[in-house]
């Protein structure tokens, strides 16, 4: 596990080697942690991520949560599928976006993990009949999801199984509904062509799939960690 997200901390500090490094943009990393912290996460937020710390657990960042937000709330999302609830981070920035009546139908391997985002959604003031909890790993709880019900699919579980979340998501996605994967980058290693483990590979498999898909319209986010992004389109283009 790599403890931060993005290249600042939670207030917006950047270590001063990051300060130094040259970013291929031409921008200082102070723009990146500023657009990062751009919006501010509360208090029920901050809670939310000190239960991650407790636990182990790296939830996005508050740029990438603020794009998931932002995500659900322009297609007016009513169902949403996440796979890695962690301790309810990115689930609390879905909720938040979706319409008030939307469900959010999150899965995730820890039962403790998903006491810890139940513990997010309460304090939130979430109803419970708005978020669903299902434990398990996602390749066997996926399969029994409605084909075609769902207006975003966001996955943020194991690494390695990307492509395979990506197969899933797109029979569960609804024309036009929209995909997103945490990570994107992998923490500078997807970019490298020398990275050759398991997660690296197999991500940058994803983005290679997703960017030649003929029904999928992609972009790739440089929020965090990197958030990969496609719309399921209504018929091929
Ligand atoms: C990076 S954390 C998720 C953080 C959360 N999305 C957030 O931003 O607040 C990854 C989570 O995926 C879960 N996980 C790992 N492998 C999984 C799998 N195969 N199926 C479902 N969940 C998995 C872990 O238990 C962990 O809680």
């Amino acid at each position: 596990m790599f403890p931060v997200e993005s290249g600042a901390d939670h207030r917006g500090r950047v270590p001063s080697d990051l300060q130094e490094a040259v970013i291929a943009t031409g921008l200082k990393p102070a723009s990146w942690a500023y657009a990062e912290e751009f919006v501010a996460e509360d208090d029920l937020m901050a809670a939310a991520r000190a239960r991650a710390t407790e636990v182990g657990v790296v939830p996005i960042g508050s740029g990438g949560g603020a794009t998931l937000r932002f995500l659900a709330a322009v297609t007016e999302a009513r169902a949403v599928v996440e796979i890695g609830t962690g301790t309810g981070v990115s689930g609390l920035w879905l909720l938040r976006g979706m319409r008030p009546d939307g469900i959010l139908t999150t899965v995730d391997t820890e039962v403790e993990h998903q006491r810890l985002a139940k513990q997010t959604f309460t304090e939130a003031g979430v109803p419970p009949q708005r978020a669903r909890l299902i434990p398990g790993a996602a390749l066997d709880v996926l399969p029994r999801l409605t084909d075609g019900h769902y207006d975003m699919v966001f996955c943020d579980g194991d690494k390695t199984e990307y492509p395979d979340y990506l197969d899933e998501a797109l029979r569960l996605l609804k024309p036009g509904g929209i995909v997103a994967f945490d990570n994107a980058l992998w923490h500078d290693r997807v970019a490298d062509p020398a990275q050759r483990d398991a997660e690296t590979v197999a991500i940058r498999e994803l983005g290679r799939t997703v960017r030649e898909h003929e029904s999928l319209l992609p972009v790739l986010l440089p929020v965090g960690d990197g958030l990969l992004v496609a719309k399921k389109l209504w018929s091929p283009a």
